[in-house]
């Protein structure tokens, strides 16, 4: 399926009847996105990232769509267990947990079902001490996945490129994690993630920075080498002594890279189903935008500038202004460089800004994906003309983990 043309005159159809400030989903764009992922992963199976969904009726409709979606990668405890509650099964929570009470959880939850539970991550001793600390003797083990730093080393590894997260690099490292695992009969190891941040999610062709693309496709390409020799070489050495059931690894941004190693069982992809604006930059895909938000024009502060209401919607890392919202339909509408995406209201210029009136309504974009999920309550889904449902966001629902 391909996406329908997305103009201002669409969605502006499609949305006559909704108040604005809303959110939406083009479902069109959504399934061409998760097609095209699909596609990239090469038939490997592609877990599902809830982080840039946030949407349990989207993640269902996800899940349900192709059996190549299998499984998600859920991000703090008490949003795995919520999850598991509502019959979402196969969960891989990514990151680490200090939370004991949810642990205690899990607990319960691992003796009720050893080969179902959902398996947490762990990357250093004290994670394994906090683990047991929940377990009572002859409680079921708590599975377990060990996350593998896959930053890039380079020049003797004075430069590392990638994100901060687990202190487990090489292979003595993560053998020697594995053994202390193997001597703790109450922890299980069943898988093993490691996530290239620096390809996945930085895009290669950032716009304007000729200079900076080629650094990062030089990066890239030395990184995706080291990263496929070493975490071949992990899962061989592991696999003398224990049965992966699953080596991650990947994001949205190295589906087809990831995907392309013998050792990796499935990639991860989260942020492909709403293409937010960080996802525009990459060389070696492109996809539709299928997420937005509306605001509406309250103001005219000069007849060439126009005021929506709300907007400052920013996304979180490092704080430039990749991080703002995108100004989307009707196009040639630009931020004010002084103003940014307000608080509570947002100036608009460029050539479109002039043909506003107070009373229209704006289109933008998120930087990232499932962020946009925080601000709003519901998201409105859209199939051709029509809105064809009104789903519930995690914050719907009155759950907001991070
Ligand atoms: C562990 C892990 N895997 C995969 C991803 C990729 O997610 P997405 O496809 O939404 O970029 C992320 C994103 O930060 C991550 O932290």
């Amino acid at each position: 399926m391909s996406a329908p043309p997305q103009s201002h005159e669409r969605y502006e159809q499609v949305f006559s009847e909704v108040e604005a400030p809303f959110a939406f989903v083009d479902l069109e764009a959504m399934w061409a996105n998760a097609d095209s992922m699909l596609e990239r992963a090469a038939g490997k199976p592609v877990r599902v990232a809830s982080k840039s969904i946030r949407c349990r009726a989207l993640l269902e409709a996800v899940l349900g769509r192709d059996e190549r979606f299998r499984g998600l990668m859920t991000y703090t405890l008490p949003e795995t267990l919520w999850l598991a509650e509502q019959e979402f099964e196969d969960l891989l929570l990514a990151y680490p947990t200090a939370d004991v009470g949810a642990l205690e959880e899990l607990a319960l939850r691992s003796a009720a079902n050893p080969e179902g539970a959902p398996i947490v991550m762990v990357d250093c001793v004290e994670h394994l001490e906090m683990i047991q600390s929940v377990l009572g003797t002859g409680a079921a083990p708590i599975r377990v996945c060990i996350d593998v730093d896959a930053s890039w080393w380079w020049l003797g590894g004075r430069v590392k490129v990638g994100p901060k997260r687990s202190p487990i690099h090489t292979v003595e490292d993560a053998v020697a994690l594995a053994r202390e695992i193997e001597g703790r009969p109450q922890i299980e190891l069943d898988a093993l993630m490691a996530y290239e941040g620096q390809i996945a999610g930085v895009g290669d062709r950032p716009p304007g920075q000729a200079r900076r693309a080629a650094a990062i496709r030089f990066m890239q390409r030395r990184s995706a080498a080291e990263l496929a020799e070493r975490r071949a070489a992990i899962v061989a050495a592991l696999s003398e002594f224990v049965e992966l059931e699953i080596v991650n690894g990947g994001g949205t941004g190295s589906l087809e890279l990831t995907a392309a190693e013998e050792a990796v069982t499935e990639v991860t992809a989260g942020s492909g189903f709403y293409a937010p604006a960080l996802f525009d930059h990459y060389s070696r895909f492109s996809l539709a935008p299928a997420a937005g938000f509306a605001l509406p024009i309250v103001r005219k502060p000069s007849p060439r500038t126009a005021t929506a209401l709300g907007g400052g919607y920013l996304a979180s890392g490092a704080g430039d202004t990749a991080r703002l919202p995108a100004p989307w339909l009707p196009s040639g509408l630009e931020l004010d460089p002084e103003e940014g995406a307000g608080e509570v209201q947002t100036p608009l210029h460029g050539p479109a800004a002039a043909q506003l009136d107070i009373g229209d309504r704006v289109y933008l974009r998120h930087a990232k994906a499932g962020e946009l999920c925080e601000r709003f309550d519901t998201l409105y889904l859209v199939e051709g003309d029509a809105i064809v449902d009104e789903v519930p966001t995690y914050r719907g629902e009155g759950r907001t983990f991070l």
